[in-house]
């Protein structure tokens, strides 16, 4: 419903009279209130199932009324209708003679919708393809999604800043002296500036705006529930960005419409959550313009579009929090050390030989006069991650924040060494983003579990066995392994000292 209802300009709400309002009246109406459609009829259906009772129609409609105004509908269109007997929906019905009109079909041919509307505001254009078919040509195609835009009229393509004049506004159908929202056009510029598919080009004076974190709404879409902190791709138009959710502020119950406290988001819940992407957006708040503040959320692994969302406007402190540039950067530190920065992601089963391994490797770089770090789980959690945990939660948060020490680490110059558990690929893939191509290595310590469970260096499995530690990776916590580790190492196989001599092998061409 979501999806379909998103380039809707009007919402038939239908109401069985024999039921009257339901969550599901509630939930549809919240959600078509939420994704901006301003033109509501409320059809109760069935009326010939309710003797064309009056008082009932109107007792729904009184019903339906008090909970509209609630959410913020401000008008709607009520109408006593049969689907089936076919009463007020091409003519008005002799079974309902309290009932004046309109019929649907009436109401539906003539009703006001808003496109004229969109045609009046600043002038807004997302880049969906940049047509260069030959040297002598490079226009913009898209669909204008606000406004108008003639030749000559200056623009300003985001997220760059960079200003320019519009030279033509091509068609299929020829060249164009005024385009309007609505449109699909090619747009050319004077100058030769940088624009690429998921671009805006917007007019100079009022462009939209860009950032990277924001407060949104959420409708949940899928059985799995919202992974708090887990990345997932946000698509907006032709921008595509990796995302993470914070814990929600609160979820809304469409039947009391009151504010509940929610760790996560469940298969049909809204709610509000701050999120933050990787990279700048540009955007609008979905009030004013839902081409750029509406969007969907896809999960990595499955490929599956998880949720919708609503842009409410960006945090004030992606605004004031900048990046400052630095005059010595990762290639000064690397050059200073003489070696090539990378991070030696080991991941594997709680007593697989990770830490074992991982030590063995720092120890044969040292002697070779490489500058390295070892960050190890158990010790890491002893400090900076202290504060967490094993739940789900806490472990993808444990991974981010060693992620992101590891990338400041390897900008140092320093070739990194991780032993974590780091259970889920999503987690892992997000660390092998963060990092130029090539320095991520992810080594697979490849033990089985029956081993692991058989060493039980720390007595975990055990405990983990008998109940007395809940979550425990391998036990009653998954672990997912890796499908393309550059590194597996088979423990059972080998022994630690040759494993750390094979990784090492494997590494001194890169290092
Ligand atoms: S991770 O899953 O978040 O990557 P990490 O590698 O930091 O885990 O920590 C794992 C270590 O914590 C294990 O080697 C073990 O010593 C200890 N530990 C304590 N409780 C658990 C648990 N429930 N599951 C896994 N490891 C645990």
């Amino acid at each position: 419903m979501v999806t379909g209802a998103s380039t809707a300009d009007l919402a038939v709400i239908l109401i069985d009279a024999r039921k009257g309002v339901l969550t599901q009246t509630r939930r549809h109406s919240y959600l078509a209130h939420l994704i901006g459609i301003r033109n509501i009829v409320l059809a109760v259906n069935k009326m010939d199932l309710v003797d064309y009772d009056q008082s009932t129609f109107e007792h729904i409609v009184a019903d339906y009324r008090a909970f509209a105004k609630e959410i913020g509908i401000a008008d709607f269109v009520p109408m006593p209708i049969s689907g089936f007997k076919g009463d007020n929906i091409t003519t008005l019905s002799e079974n309902t003679p309290w009932y004046k009109g309109p019929t649907l079909v009436d109401h539906l041919e003539t009703v006001e919708v808003d496109s004229t509307l969109d045609q009046q505001k600043t002038f807004r254009m997302p880049v969906q393809w940049v047509n260069r078919p030959n040297l002598d040509f490079r226009g913009f195609s898209g669909l204008i999604a606000t406004g108008t835009l003639a030749p000559g009229d200056a623009v300003r393509v985001l997220p760059s800043g960079k200003t320019s004049t519009v030279s033509r506004i091509v068609t299929f159908d020829g060249e164009l002296d005024l385009a309007v929202a609505g449109q699909s056009v090619t747009v050319c510029l004077a100058d030769e500036i940088d624009c690429s598919r998921g671009d805006v080009i917007a007019a100079a004076d009022a462009p939209p705006q860009v950032s990277d974190q924001f407060e949104t709404t959420l409708v949940w879409m899928n059985d799995e529930p919202l992974t708090v902190g887990r990345a997932y791709w946000l698509k907006m138009g032709a921008q595509m960005v990796s995302v993470t959710v914070q814990e929600p502020k609160f979820k809304v119950d469409v039947n009391s419409m009151e504010h509940l406290a929610a760790k996560t988001l469940e298969l049909n819940e809204i709610g509000v959550a701050e999120i933050a992407t990787d990279k700048p957006i540009v955007f609008e708040p979905y009030e004013v313009d839902q081409a750029l503040g509406g969007f969907i959320l896809i999960d990595k692994m499955s490929n599956a579009t998880v949720a919708a969302g609503m842009l409410h406007f960006s945090l004030r402190r992606a605004q004031n929090v900048h990046w400052q540039a630095l005059d010595i950067g990762r290639k000064q530190h690397a050059d200073l050390k003489n070696q090539k920065p990378a991070v030696l992601w080991f991941t594997g089963l709680s007593g697989s030989g990770k830490s074992t391994i991982a030590n063995l490797v720092e120890k044969k770089l040292h002697r070779m006069n490489r500058h390295t770090f070892l960050l190890d789980g158990d010790n890491v959690r002893h400090g900076l991650n202290k504060d967490l945990g094993f739940t789900e939660a806490d472990r993808i948060e444990n991974i981010r924040r060693v992620g992101e020490v590891s990338k400041l680490m390897a900008d140092a110059g320093l070739i990194v060494v991780t032993a974590f558990i780091s259970p889920f690929r999503a987690e892992r893939e997000m660390v092998r983003s963060m990092l130029p191509d090539g320095e991520f290595i992810e080594v697979f310590i490849d033990t089985p579990l029956e081993v692991a469970e058989a060493r039980d260096v720390k007595g975990l499995y055990k405990k983990a066995r008998s109940g007395e530690l809940k979550n425990f990776t391998g036990i009653d916590s998954p672990y997912e392994a890796p499908q393309n580790p550059e590194i597996r190492i088979d423990t059972t196989s080998m022994s630690p000292e040759d494993a750390a001599s094979f990784i090492v092998d494997k590494l001194l061409g890169d290092i």
